[in-house]
């Protein structure tokens, strides 16, 4: 089974206008010369229009950090499915800074992928336990469970389109990364065997999983060795050119 490598920024609240298409400008031309690695930026919601023009007949692709779940209406403050399908191909769903300062639950986070699934974008589902969790010796049961319901009632259809982060909330913006072996335990332990107790054991083996937590130049390497590990979601060294380059370099097959 092959699945193409993604490398996948996520800026969260970083970047002007003028910053997030400086950016992009320095990325592409390294990134585009990588054929075997998808790479995304996903900049915030203001700098998303200037990129896509930016970004036009780049490999590079883009990505939004969150969704509405609701085609349109008064919500004010937020942003469709059908408003970003005209500027972007991935949205990132649930990250746990979603959850933790902004309310998000696991049934939004199901109404949110839902959204992305049905309007033909591409969800990156983002799960993962707390520190307490983990010393808890919850995580295994509680990264399935967080993945079962995100997974409700979503066909085994919009599948394709689909791909998980593995993001263990003590890694995050810690420069503490979980251990590759930490990560495969919880990918295979709980992400794919979930994934296959849902959908089969074919469909568990095509979805692509990427780690995310502290992932840097020095240490992305280590992640992408392991079969199962499909590419990173990064956050601080997706906003340095040099270093997000050397990420998505590191994970060429
Ligand atoms: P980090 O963030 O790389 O800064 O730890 C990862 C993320 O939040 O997706």
């Amino acid at each position: 089974m092959t699945r193409v490598p993604l490398v996948a920024g996520n800026w969260k609240m970083n970047k002007t206008l003028g910053e997030a298409v400086r950016l992009v400008e320095v990325l592409m031309p390294q990134l585009d010369s990588l054929e075997r690695v998808e790479s995304l930026v996903c900049p915030p919601f203001t700098a998303l229009a200037p990129v896509a023009e930016a970004l036009r007949g780049s490999r590079l692709k883009l990505g939004a950090q969150n969704l509405y779940w609701l085609e349109a209406g008064a919500y004010t403050g937020e942003i469709s499915a059908p408003m970003l399908k005209d500027l972007c191909e991935y949205v990132i769903v649930g990250h746990s800074e979603r959850r933790q300062y902004f309310g998000e639950t696991d049934e939004t986070v199901n109404l949110r992928l839902r959204a992305a699934l049905g309007h033909q974008l591409k969800p990156i589902l983002c799960i993962g336990e707390t520190l307490a969790e983990r010393e808890a010796g919850q995580t295994l049961q509680l990264v399935g469970q967080q993945l079962r319901q995100a997974l409700t009632e979503v066909p085994a259809r919009e599948l394709h389109a689909l791909v998980i982060a593995y993001e263990p909330v003590w890694a995050i913006g810690t420069g503490r990364a979980a251990s590759p072996a930490d990560a495969l335990e919880v990918i295979d332990g709980a992400i794919r065997a979930t994934f296959s107790e849902l959908y089969g054991s074919e469909a568990a083996g095509r979805v692509r999983v990427l780690y995310g937590g502290s992932v840097g130049p020095k240490n992305a390497r280590s992640f992408f060795e392991l079969e199962t590990i499909d590419g990173a979601l990064v956050g601080g060294a997706s906003l340095r050119a040099e270093d997000f380059v050397q990420i998505a370099e590191a994970a060429a097959p």
